[in-house]
């Protein structure tokens, strides 16, 4: 059946108003042409869909019939119009972004916080490592990504968004533990637990202690924030990380930051993403809410 929209439109007013003066006037157009519409209109059904009965105008068998369906196509066309405004305004879609693990501690909360400003978007969260990070960037298969060291070999849009200030921490027995203004070279002699070699933190960490000429023995390499946390309370040495990931253990005392000149070092997060991308609408909204918001969604000890 080969109708269109317009003629579904102008007998959707005829048949409402039964009256071909009436619905010339709500749609602005002269009578002929709206009787031309239906007339089109009944060539394309093959039926009739009025009849005239002395002065008045009335709905056959087969116009009621199509009253109903032209209802429902016009709804469901409204509809789509209405969720293709709302993908434009960014109020409904997808959001697929990568983490690295640090950032985990407050992507959630961020994710959180713009899932109850847009109910209707729906979140992949994919919480890996850098060198997972780097391929996902490469590949630009992720919609934005959350890092503290974008590469400087890749043509990226970087937007940095908040501090993260990486911090030497002790268990709270440590002989160092309540020393204040400790110089560097206080820690030249102390065993450092350290995070695998692809690790933001741990380049950033290197780079520091390499600016300065310092040396400090990296006997132990460990994989993720989480277990260097725990190496560092079970006593095995120092660990330097993101103040982001610390919350838990410095309300409950199980760690404590050492007071270290020259610390915290000092980084940001960003988001970032290929330079050419095409952002969607709702990629577009999460980057604004979180370059506007992340402060009041993100707390972190004060240093
Ligand atoms: P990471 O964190 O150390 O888990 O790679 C990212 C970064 O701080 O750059």
């Amino acid at each position: 059946m080969n109708v269109t929209f317009r003629q579904l439109k102008v007998f959707e007013a005829v048949a409402r108003h039964l009256s071909f003066t009436r619905a010339a006037q709500e749609l602005h157009l002269t009578q002929p042409a709206v009787s031309m519409q239906i007339k089109q209109f009944e060539e394309a059904t093959g039926l009739p869909m009025f009849e005239q009965v002395g002065k008045k105008i009335f709905l056959t068998q087969a116009g009621k019939e199509m009253l109903h369906y032209s209802r429902n196509i016009r709804s469901e066309l409204n509809e789509a119009e209405e969720v293709l405004e709302q993908l434009k305004g960014g109020q409904r879609g997808h959001l697929d972004i990568a983490v690295p693990t640090t950032a985990n501690y407050f992507a959630t909360r961020l994710l959180a916080a713009f899932a109850r400003k847009f109910p209707d978007v729906t979140f992949s969260l994919d919480v890996t490592n850098r060198a997972s990070l780097l391929l996902q960037l490469e590949q630009n298969e992720k919609d934005m990504v959350i890092m503290g060291l974008p590469p400087t070999e890749m043509n990226l849009e970087t937007h940095m968004f908040m501090e993260n200030p990486l911090v030497v921490i002790a268990s709270p027995n440590h002989p160092l533990a309540n020393q204040k203004r400790l110089e560097l070279s206080d820690l030249a002699n102390e065993s450092f637990v350290v995070r695998e070699r692809t690790s933001g933190t741990r380049i950033a960490m290197q780079r520091f202690f390499s600016e300065r000429g310092i040396e400090f023995k990296t006997s132990i390499e460990m994989t993720g924030n989480e277990v260097i946390k725990q190496s560092v309370q079970a006593e095995i040495g120092l660990g330097i990380v993101s103040v982001h990931t610390l919350e838990l253990e410095l309300e409950t005392g199980r760690l404590v930051i050492l007071d270290v000149k020259q610390f915290p070092i000092l980084r940001h997060w960003y988001l970032v993403h290929r330079h050419a991308k095409r952002l969607s609408p709702v990629a577009e909204a999460f980057r604004e809410f979180v370059m506007e918001n992340a402060d009041k969604f993100i707390t972190r000890p004060e240093l």
